[in-house]
């Protein structure tokens, strides 16, 4: 069973019937910095992301499109795949729902709940939100709409029901058991107070459209999609082969991450499902919060939708990594602005981390032949700025298993600042001229904290920082998170270091406006 020295992490699967968007790629490049953090740590690391593709929604929206629903998904899900490299995003698999091994691991987990009696036969009647692919009591309904403002359409059919009302009194001892099932806590709360409130069943087939995977033994149902691609998570790794490699290595998840709209169907369904089925639930789910585009909702009718392309192109990956993942505490919404993003990247990235990196290795360059300098005895400055350098990876750590992004970052740009300010008071401009033996120790101990450096951005910025241990010649076996600390493999003196290049260019407007 996965362990601690595994981990396995999932986006939720994307749906077809729309466009990759910002707020698609912000959850795809948290998962993978989460990803590449651990993997960086030693933890053998399945990084699982992909598209949702059955469902009224993605039917319709072929529909519109004049085209069929196979090979509409079959397009859509490209352009995910696509955007997944584009943000230089390391996972392992991308699954889509329309593929064989998902369809008949959905069907066995179906077989499953229905031997143990957890799905009997009934027929529905109530309101439907397609845009949603949700059902929703009377009761819930503001002003005749969703509670997510999506439009409700009234369903009557006949359906399969997973019997959930059953499940409230154990998904509330399991929340109460696994106090860090639901982060962040507001969210937690959010969900135990619903699941209090009383659960009904759930109406887990359609007959009314046919776009779906069919219920085993009556195939005029397709499963309900949310079953269907919670499911993702187990066929992914090969369920329902259990006894298989993948599944026992990472079942159950380390974390599923989701944006705060799709909480309740991760954190009240699933796991029920899984109880429901006698399976092991993901250890966490953590829900994100939503972007906003300069103060505004991003909406298709405002022509406000940010396609991360263009982002790319005008600022760069790691700026946009950065940016979207310094900028907003974890679990909160937060506004994309230019002015913020150009803010970042000129302050934290060209003028304090760039010009860190720079200064010092052209200093190197310049005045001790281009090798890795000889330091002497060390001072109690050089003592507390490396200690600081070394004791980082422990802070950075204790923020990642929070997934406090933000934080993690703010510690490492805090030594970022610590570096600049020592050099500033070291001026090795000035011992050059002095004292070169001790312009020699300066230099080492700031080249050694930029390593650090380096190595612990690597998950956020992960072409920014190959880029500066190239600089420090520092061979691809030595940027695991194994080669930092006091025992780590420090910089060897003498080692010749290629010619320096600027890491953050400053990002200057083209068009002449501020
Ligand atoms: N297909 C379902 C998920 C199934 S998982 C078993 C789905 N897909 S989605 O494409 O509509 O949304 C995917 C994710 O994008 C959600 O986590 C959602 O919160 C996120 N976002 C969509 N718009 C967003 C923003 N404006 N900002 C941040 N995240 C946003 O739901």
């Amino acid at each position: 069973m996965a362990g601690a020295d595994t981990f396995y992490v999932t986006t939720p699967i994307y749906y077809v019937n729309d466009s990759p968007h910002v707020g698609h790629a912000y959850t795809t490049v948290a998962c993978d910095a989460l990803a590449r953090f651990w993997r960086l740590d030693g933890r053998e690391t399945y990084f699982l992301t992909g598209t949702d593709e059955h469902g009224q929604k993605v039917e319709k929206a072929a529909q519109l499109a004049g085209t069929d629903p196979q090979s509409f998904t079959d397009n859509v899900s490209g352009r995910f795949r696509d955007l997944a490299a584009l943000l230089h995003v390391a996972n392992d698999d991308f699954i889509r729902t329309t593929e064989e091994r998902h369809k008949a691991g959905v069907q066995a987990l179906w077989q499953r709940l229905v031997d143990k009696g957890e799905i009997y036969l009934g027929s529905y009647a109530g309101w439907y939100a397609v845009r949603d692919e949700a059902f929703y009591a009377e009761s819930e309904l503001i002003d005749g709409k969703a509670p997510s403002g999506a439009p409700v359409e009234w369903v009557a059919e006949p359906s399969y029901f997973f019997r959930l009302s059953a499940w409230g009194d154990r998904l509330l001892a399991f929340y109460a058991d696994n106090p860090g099932f639901i982060l962040p806590p507001s969210r937690r709360n959010e969900v135990v107070r619903f699941v209090e409130g009383g659960l009904q069943d759930l109406s887990v087939s359609r007959t009314s459209f046919s776009w779906g995977v069919p219920v085993p033994g009556d195939p005029d149902h397709v499963v309900y999609v949310w079953l269907d691609a919670l499911a993702n998570y187990i066929t992914a790794l090969g369920y329902p082969d259990e006894a298989g490699d993948r599944y026992r290595t990472f079942w159950p998840a380390d974390l599923h991450v989701v944006g705060k709209d799709i909480l309740r169907f991760h954190a009240v369904f699933w796991p029920a499902f899984l109880m429901a089925a006698s399976l092991p639930t993901p250890k966490r789910v953590f829900a994100h919060g939503w972007w906003t585009i300069e103060g505004q909702k991003m909406s298709k009718s405002l022509g406000n939708v940010i396609d991360p392309r263009s982002l790319i192109e005008e600022y760069g990956i790691d700026a946009v990594r950065y940016f979207l993942l310094r900028e907003v505490p974890f679990g909160n919404d937060g506004d994309f602005s230019k002015r913020a993003m150009v803010g970042r990247l000129n302050s934290d990235l060209a003028n304090d981390y760039g010009n860190l990196c720079q200064r010092v290795l052209s200093m190197i360059g310049r005045n001790c032949g281009g090798e890795v300098p000889m330091p002497g005895a060390f001072t109690d400055e050089d003592r507390a700025l490396l200690d600081r350098a070394h004791g980082l990876l422990g802070i950075v750590r204790a923020e990642i298993e929070n997934q406090a992004l933000n934080r993690a970052l703010e510690a490492i740009f805090e030594v970022v600042g610590l570096a600049n300010r020592y050099v500033d008071a070291q001026a090795p401009w000035t011992l050059r001229k002095t004292d070169s033996a001790r312009m020699a120790t300066v230099l080492y101990v700031l080249a050694e904290t930029i390593r650090h450096l380096a190595v612990l951005t690597q998950p956020v910025m992960p072409d920014a920082s190959a880029k500066i241990l190239d600089l420090l010649a520092q061979p691809d076996d030595a940027r695991g998170f194994a080669s930092l600390g006091a025992s780590g493999q420090a910089l060897g003196p003498g080692t010749a270091l290629p010619p320096p290049a600027p890491i953050f260019p400053r990002y200057v407007e083209t068009d002449g406006a501020a």
